[in-house]
């Protein structure tokens, strides 16, 4: 169980010195939020930044694709140094030829789920995952409440987890209080944003909320 920096809130502006505190925390992943302003209310960040991203840290890259046409944008965030792409079931027009396409250029290929999305809709799926994230916020921006129900879908997962080998994460909403929740339901990753950047102290931030994941 680990905590997952999403640089989503971090100050872009000081970049560097934000990845160097958590990475000095302990932090061995970075969670990259890509958005599209179709899939999603939101603009964020390309292969561009993803690259300045990768030659300053050597931290596993993950990044989620949260954009309409996924398949158009495998290569450049691969190229870009990604070592993680997350295709939303929601967006994907034949995820099993995206994970293919994922694993050909040498990443690892994750899944996504949005909290209205039926378990079921990826079931048939798990076996050909990498990495499942289950969004426990509708994606866009950070600082939400969490929706805990979406939790039961961890649960759900947990035996194709154990099954196939792959990790599950969550994301959106964590906190110093709901990251019990995450821990609960059996989650192996869990992505924090706001609770790691917003207040500027995001090597205390790590800590903390790392210290809480291990207590009790
Ligand atoms: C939401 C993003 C999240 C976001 C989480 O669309 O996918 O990764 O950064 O932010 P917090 O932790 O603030 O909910
Ligand atoms: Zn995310």
């Amino acid at each position: 169980m680990e905590i997952v920096p999403s640089l989503l809130s971090a100050d872009f502006t000081r970049l560097r010195e934000e990845i160097d505190a958590v990475e000095k925390a302990g932090a061995t992943r970075l969670h990259l939020d890509v958005m599209d302003g179709h899939f999603v209310p939101n603009i964020t960040i390309g292969p561009f930044i993803v690259e300045a991203i990768r030659r300053h840290t050597g931290l596993h890259l993950e990044s989620h694709l949260m954009i309409t046409n996924p398949e158009q944008f495998i290569e450049p965030f691969i190229k870009a140094g990604s070592d993680t792409v997350v295709i939303h079931i929601e967006s994907s027009q034949d995820v099993v030829r995206d994970f293919n396409t994922i694993r050909q250029l040498g990443a690892k290929a994750g899944l996504v789920i949005n909290p209205p999305t039926p378990f079921a809709d990826i079931e048939p799926y798990l076996e050909f995952i990498d990495h499942l994230l289950v969004m426990t916020v509708n994606p866009g921006f950070g600082g939400q409440k969490m929706i805990k129900e979406a939790l039961d879908k961890v649960v759900l997962a947990k035996p194709y987890s154990k099954k196939y080998g792959f990790p599950i994460e969550i994301d959106g909403g964590v906190n110093i209080d709901t990251v019990t929740n995450a821990k609960n339901a059996g989650t192996d990753l869990i992505v924090a944003g706001s609770a790691v950047f917003s207040n500027g102290k995001p090597f205390d931030n790590f800590k903390t909320l790392t210290e809480k994941l291990h207590r009790e």
